[in-house]
């Protein structure tokens, strides 16, 4: 636990001395759960926005894009459910004074669970060497199988008791499992109370005639409400989807996790409009290939797996999330919902408007289902990022700080760098960056000896750099040096862009989603 705390410490550290993330309002102390990126962060941020607008939009002929407002009429919640049913469970420690989500706070007890289970695979495949089988042993072994059985029937608890609303019970459960307060060290807890997440806000000049109004919570009660718009002007025909980015705001109580847990966020949102009664097929057909995105990134596969949601939310008839290693253990990425016709129908309901699509295929006229893929944009950053930090032990007995992130999602693509600061060397690099920096997103440094500058952009995240040095002058060479393996290469200066666009360009990454 200390070692995960201390690696997640690095983290957000990093993330501030390399420009990627910064408190928001930091010279007033901060502002909780809210963050500003920085000259990084931004690129890293629309890098991953673009990687995830192509692989859902560009590459599907019958998706297609929206930007709504994140003001809606304050209807919209009701008929989303939002007003009623948009609640935390909540409870606060007596001593510490500390509000944490009971929820929360049961699955922290289970995630050590399965920390235990971790342990008890390292030790074994210790033990057993290279005849170590993980499937076999995860069957066979009767304490691993007791920590899955407990595991199991613990969040199996929480989520009939989450159902049906049995807010006693989730405390009972807390106070059986002897869950203590992480601040305090005390069991002396409140009772669990729901609390609703979204923020409230008005619309017009005077206090008597304004109008509350809520900050999207979601985006993509944006996408319901534009349904039919979209379907007739674009001729859209089911099934078909409709994808959005944008902000969203929650009111999040437990917000200590960095960018994971924001007030303010950012979501990439794609709702999938199908006949009734296709939904399974959809539902797991989306399932596959949001995974095969994440893997397309080459972040390891060890690093995902699916899990099916026992409590499902107002809106679902199933759900299931992909999770990510993050430093802090597997936590939620992605949520893949199939919404039914919840919202459609309830929008008809409350707007008194059709809402309904004519199928050519069948002559029928229907609501139709919906099958939605949920990623929080910071989140990713977040699973990039963290995944990316590592720390190299060198032949040489040295170490490194290195970001390997994935070199499509990478801020800036290559370095520039001349070996010295005279020579005509940085007339020639200046040349080299003038004609790359078109296309791509470039730094040019000249400061300090040429290892500190390579150790610089690794740490930065550059998986490229282009040295120049006197051989450039002689024979129109240069060094392409590889952030990952560190491995050096001479390259003609006219096969640079070439080099520089088999390892960063889009469509080479996306194209392993195939
Ligand atoms: N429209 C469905 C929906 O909003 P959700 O599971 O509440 O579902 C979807 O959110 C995704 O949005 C999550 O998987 C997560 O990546 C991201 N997300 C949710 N709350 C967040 C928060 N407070 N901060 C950052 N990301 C968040």
């Amino acid at each position: 636990m200390a070692k995960q705390e201390d690696d997640f410490k690095k983290v957000i550290a990093h993330a501030k001395e390399y420009g990627y993330v910064f408190q928001s309002s930091e010279i007033y102390d901060g502002l909780s759960a809210v963050y500003d990126y920085a000259q990084n962060g931004v690129e890293l941020k629309n890098n991953i926005r673009e990687y995830w607008w192509k692989a859902m939009v560009q590459l599907h002929e019958n998706i297609v894009g929206l930007d709504a407002a994140i003001f809606m009429h304050p209807t919209t919640w009701k008929a989303s459910g939002h007003i009623d049913a948009f609640n935390d469970p909540l409870i606060d420690n007596k001593d510490s004074k500390k509000r944490y989500r009971a929820d929360v706070l049961v699955e922290d007890h289970v995630a050590r669970i399965e920390a235990k289970i971790d342990k008890e695979v390292e030790k074994a495949a210790k033990r057993f060497g290279e005849t170590f089988d993980k499937e076999q042993f995860l069957a066979t072994n009767a304490r691993v199988i007791g920590y899955m059985e407990q595991a199991g029937a613990i969040l199996k608890r929480l989520g009939k008791s989450l159902e049906k609303e049995d807010l006693a019970d989730v405390k009972l459960l807390i106070e059986e499992l002897e869950i203590a307060c992480p601040v305090s060290g005390s069991r002396n807890w409140t009772d669990v109370k729901q609390f609703n997440l979204m923020f409230g806000t008005k619309l017009g000049a005077t206090a008597d005639t304004a109008m509350d109004l809520y900050l999207r919570p979601e985006t993509a009660q944006g996408i319901f409400v534009n349904f039919l718009n979209v379907q007739k002007t674009g001729r859209m025909k089911i099934p078909f989807g409709i994808a959005q980015v944008g902000k969203a705001f929650r009111n999040e109580i437990v917000a200590r996790q960095f960018i994971f847990r924001m007030r303010e966020f950012e979501q990439m949102e794609m709702q999938f409009f199908i006949r009734p009664g296709t939904q399974k097929e959809w539902y797991e057909q989306w399932k596959e290939t949001r995974m095969k995105w994440h893997l397309s990134m080459g972040m390891g596969p060890e690093n995902y797996r699916f899990h099916d949601h026992e409590k499902l939310a107002h809106y679902a008839d199933a759900a299931a999330d992909i999770e990510f290693r993050f430093p802090f253990g597997f936590k939620e990425l992605e949520g893949i919902h199939s919404r039914t016709d919840f919202d459609l129908g309830n929008h008809e309901k409350y707007s008194g408007k059709k809402l309904q699509y004519f199928d050519p295929d069948t002559n029928e006229h229907y609501v139709p289902y919906v099958v939605e893929t949920s990623i929080g944009l910071d989140r990713m950053f977040l699973a990039v990022f963290s995944n990316s930090l590592q720390e190299e032990e060198l032949d040489n007995g040295t170490s490194r700080t290195v970001l390997k992130i994935p070199p499509v999602l990478a801020p800036t693509k290559a370095a520039v760098l001349p070996l010295v600061k005279k020579d005509g060397l940085p007339e020639v690099a200046m040349k080299i960056y003038d004609e790359l920096k078109w296309d791509y997103n470039i730094a040019y440094d000249e400061k300090d000896a040429v290892g500190r500058r390579y150790r610089r952009q690794d740490a930065a995240g550059t998986p490229l750099c282009i040295t120049v040095d006197h051989q450039t002058l002689e024979d129109d060479t240069v060094t392409l040096r590889y952030r990952d393996s560190m491995e050096q290469i001479r390259i003609p200066v006219a096969t640079i862009r070439e080099k520089v666009s088999l390892e960063v360009d889009m469509k080479y990454w996306l194209k392993k989603m195939a």
